[in-house]
């Protein structure tokens, strides 16, 4: 898992939890056909040295970059990806969003044995549903180092809507220079959390991170030395926003300029124009934008905490904005899941559940344990589904912080609301997720904060 919970009591034992693949597995996957081509990539997952744009870091990383490589493959293709771990310590990979086969999903203990330093794995998989993806370790809070990279699987159907096309990734950052996210980690636990301290409800009701970061980063740069988009004026411009924080919700707007809202978690969605958007750990969101003639400010707002990540959107001649500037669309109308309904072609077809599992969000900041119906961390009591069921599973929080919800393996459509795979649960709130269980095996179900996760805010999803 993302558990050292679980790999603790799973490390003398070796995997029990590893069941060996069902036939269902490779036959499921084979009766979704594919195109027959084949993309065929190394990753190295590494240590060194990068540099943010002034600060240089220590870190592990893919192949010496944060974000890694951009992985792109066409709706159907055979993802086939040889995993070099060179680091120090175990890992493994997920493909963050992919409906892919189980035994590919990359939740060590749970669908494959451990990478271990030195070792190589080859997954080899079908990437079904277009839509913006991506993949990062499932052990520990590696995450939070810096091994992420975005995943997007091309649609036939779309090229010629658009003039450009941008990805955008978030992130927060440690400082690398000797505080590790494990150390972090046992900080929180040791003390508790340190962001309550004096704060009144209302405000504690939004908190959406427990840790404070020095930097935030659009596509690895700190906000002294953004990336620029170029393009030309009155350009369409499809951006990809993946959040790829661990403990950061961020808010971002380009200045002068609204958004129509495409898709969300590789998904189209009826689209919806908006100001700004709220994209919680592990979320994406994909928009059109129409662009103006000049120099703009993209600006990500790290949501509840002090501190912004910061890039540049140049169609024409113009001074650099300041990076501390707050573009007025930050404050402007933020679409939610109430606004967005999914298109046509995402909608999952109305269906009473065959079978409804209740997961309360558990714990809290004070001993810094998160849960699962007041388990932490215990891949062993999986929610069982069978195949062919419609699914509901309600996300009910009744802890003070808001937890991005991610079910591996499956797209779920949210009453009243879009289809997709992480879901913003708020303080108080239940998030009810239908979707059909079509794609046999053992599926990790965790809040996308990684801290939570670690803490024990994980549980599984298991077929019988
Ligand atoms: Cu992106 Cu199980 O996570
Ligand atoms: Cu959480």
């Amino acid at each position: 898992t993302a558990l050292g919970v679980l790999a603790a009591c799973t490390s003398e034992a070796g995997s029990p939890l590893i069941l060996p693949t069902d036939p269902l597995v490779g036959q499921t996957e084979a009766a979704r056909g594919g195109t027959g081509r084949t993309r065929s990539v190394t990753i190295t997952a590494t240590t060194g040295q990068i540099d943010l744009g002034g600060p240089v870091v220590s870190t592990w990383t893919y192949d010496g970059e944060a974000p890694g490589r951009e992985l792109r493959v066409g709706a159907g293709d055979l993802i086939e990806a040889r995993l070099v771990n060179q680091l120090p310590v175990d890992t493994s990979v997920h493909w963050h969003g992919l409906a892919l086969r189980n035994d590919m999903d990359g939740a060590p203990h749970l669908t494959q044995p451990p990478i271990r330093p030195g070792e190589t794995f080859t997954y080899r998989f079908v990437a079904p549903a277009p839509g913006t993806y991506w993949f990062h370790p499932h052990t520990g809070t590696q995450l939070d180092r810096g091994l992420y990279a975005p995943l997007i699987v091309e649609d036939p159907a779309e090229p010629g809507k658009y003039d450009a096309e941008w990805t955008v990734v978030l992130d927060d950052w440690l400082d690398g220079t000797g505080t590790t996210p494990d150390e972090v980690l046992a900080g929180l636990r040791q003390r508790g959390g340190h962001s309550m301290h004096g704060m009144g409800g209302a405000a504690a009701q939004q908190l959406t991170g427990d840790v404070t970061y020095p930097h935030y980063l659009i596509n690895g740069r700190v906000p002294a030395a953004p990336v620029t988009f170029q393009a030309g004026p009155r350009q369409r411009v499809r951006v990809r926003f993946i959040n790829a924080g661990s403990d950061t919700a961020f808010r971002v707007a380009l200045g002068g300029h609204r958004m129509t809202v495409t898709h969300t978690d590789g998904f189209p969605v009826v689209p919806v124009t908006t100001d700004a958007l709220v994209i919680g750990m592990g979320e994406r969101y994909d928009v059109l934008i129409e662009l103006g003639d000049g120099v703009f400010e993209l600006v990500a707002q790290a949501e509840t905490k002090s501190g912004a990540a910061f890039a540049v959107v140049r169609t024409g001649p113009g001074a650099v904005p300041e990076p501390t500037v707050q573009p007025a669309e930050l404050r402007g109308k933020v679409v939610g899941y109430a606004d967005l309904r999914p298109a046509d072609s995402a909608v999952l077809p109305a269906k009473q559940p065959d079978v409804v599992h209740r997961l309360a969000l558990t714990g809290g900041m004070m001993s810094y344990e998160w849960g699962i119906n007041g388990r932490a961390g215990d891949l062993t009591n999986p929610a069982r589904v069978r195949s062919g069921q419609r699914v509901r599973v309600e996300f009910v929080n009744s802890t003070m912080m808001w937890h991005p919800m991610h079910l591996h393996g499956h797209t779920f459509q949210i009453a009243g609301g879009p289809r997709k795979d992480t879901a913003i649960v708020l303080p108080g709130q239940t998030v009810a997720c239908d979707f059909d269980a079509d794609n046999p095996g053992q599926w990790m179900v965790h809040c996308h904060n990684t801290y939570h996760a670690e803490a024990g805010m994980a549980t599984t999803l298991g077929y019988q």
